[in-house]
């Protein structure tokens, strides 16, 4: 056994051999709904890692007794080990973006979202800001994401590559936009499809990384982009759709009058192709057909509350989307949303269902943060839990990180409790260490 530390010997090493892990361990392998099950929970847990998955995880009293001599342990005893976050929507290119104010979403994408994302037709600036983004994704203890680009394909290859050196599960796509845009972050349809396409190519299934087909919104692409868009996803079963839905008022009033004879916005979509095997973020203005289609096409929501209130664009209704059996994950939505922690955005979220009228429990936040955004990307047979096999990303979170959340940790009587005080005061300083394959990711 070696000494208390957050890394095995060394990293080599830790790819290869058996490593302990010590501490609570919480993983979910059912959405808990209404109630707080779905989950395992070991308070003096032991999680096994070989070759950088799981091995398996059990009481530490009685694994320690199993192991082969020598076997390093880390121990994080005092915190808990849950799979690694998973943020299903968020933009590298608007790293900068965040905390620009004073706006609401088609004002806002004017002012700064796109002056920001012209700066990346530059691959350094590129290269630079994702190597950034990533080290915060991983400060915050999120190990994979679903990242919206921007229009220039240097945007995905410079975050694909910052991505590989650090060995990320990420899914990525150049953003396709071709009208009501500025002139220089405009494709055409042909364009779109022949960059998108070199780029699944080039990345798709290369490593840990995946390709997402990237139709901004409706109002930036044009009918035949979004037919060749859809004629992409068709070719490539496998390859996710991401985009954006529904956010805001003047937003859907645009769409209706730039395709009047679609039934909804929603529809707008799924006329083309692209609503199965997609994400689409916010869908806070759709109705119980939008609704029915999405849980039918087993099209995902991205739920992102600090976006939300921050651009003012309403509440997402968590209950409507339950009772239309929708998939629900929570993503951070940088740089419309406000923070790079998914312990702050469950905190919004936690505020958002609360202003709807409805309840949300930290089991079921923590569920979507980790377990249920795994299952929106398609990739919970390999991340999202500690099933054995599973490749061990995973976060160590201290409760008791703050004063304040060291005191309000005392309190606490149940797991519930425990979770719901570290989702409503947490955020970075509760990540005690971020593992990619058991490897530490924080230096
Ligand atoms: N709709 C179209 N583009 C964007 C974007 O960059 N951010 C958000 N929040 N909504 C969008
Ligand atoms: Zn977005």
């Amino acid at each position: 056994m070696t000494e208390p530390s957050d890394r095995p010997d060394d990293a080599e090493h830790a790819l290869r051999a058996l490593c302990a892990f010590r501490g609570s361990i919480l993983h979910f392998l059912a959405d808990p709904g209404s109630g707080y099950g779905g989950c395992e929970y070991i308070e003096d847990g032991l999680l096994l890692v070989e070759d950088g998955r799981v091995l398996r995880t059990g009481p530490a009293t009685a694994l320690l007794a199993t192991l082969p001599a020598g076997t390093p342990l880390v121990d994080h005893t005092g915190c808990l080990l849950m799979p690694g976050f998973v943020d299903t929507h968020i933009h590298h290119a608007q790293t900068d973006v965040i905390a620009s104010g004073g706006s609401t979403l088609l004002d806002w994408l004017e002012r700064h979202t796109f002056p920001a994302e012209r700066r990346f037709a530059d691959a350094a600036h590129a290269r630079a800001t994702s190597a950034f983004f990533l080290d915060e994704l991983a400060r915050n203890g999120t190990t994979t994401a679903l990242v919206f680009g921007t229009v220039h394909p240097t945007s995905i290859d410079a975050l694909f590559e910052e991505a590989t050196v650090r060995n990320l599960r990420l899914i990525a796509g150049k953003a396709m936009m071709d009208r009501n845009c500025p002139d220089d972050l405009r494709d055409t349809a042909r364009s779109a499809y022949d960059e998108s396409s070199a780029l699944i190519e080039r990345w798709h299934g290369n490593g840990r990384l995946g390709y997402a087909i990237t139709p901004r919104f409706a109002c930036t692409s044009s009918d035949a982009q979004l037919a060749l868009a859809g004629q992409l996803a068709a070719e490539h079963p496998d390859v996710l759709v991401q985009g954006h839905v529904a956010e805001n008022l003047a937003e859907v009033a645009w769409v209706r009058s730039l395709f009047p004879s679609a039934r909804s916005y929603l529809d707008v979509y799924e006329g083309h192709g692209l609503l199965r095997h997609s994400v689409y973020a916010h869908c806070i203005y759709l109705d119980a057909e939008d609704r029915r289609r999405m849980s039918l096409a087993r099209a995902s929501v991205a739920f992102c509350p600090t976006s939300n209130l921050f651009l003012g664009s309403g509440l997402f209704d968590l209950a409507a989307a339950d009772a239309a059996g929708v998939q629900v994950s929570i993503a951070t939505d940088v740089g419309g949303g406000t923070s790079f922690s998914m312990l702050r955005t469950l905190a919004e979220a936690y505020k958002v269902v609360r202003m709807m009228g409805q309840d949300l429990s930290a089991h079921r936040a923590f569920y979507f943060a980790t377990l249920g955004g795994a299952r929106a990307l398609g990739l919970d047979d390999r991340i999202g839990s500690f099933l054995p096999g599973r490749e061990a990303d995973f976060v160590v979170l201290d409760p008791a990180a703050s004063a304040l959340g060291a005191r309000r940790d005392a309190l606490a009587r149940t797991l519930e409790e425990r979770l719901f005080a570290l989702m409503v005061l947490g955020d970075d300083r509760n990540v005690r260490q971020t593992y990619i394959m058991g490897v530490p990711a924080i230096a």
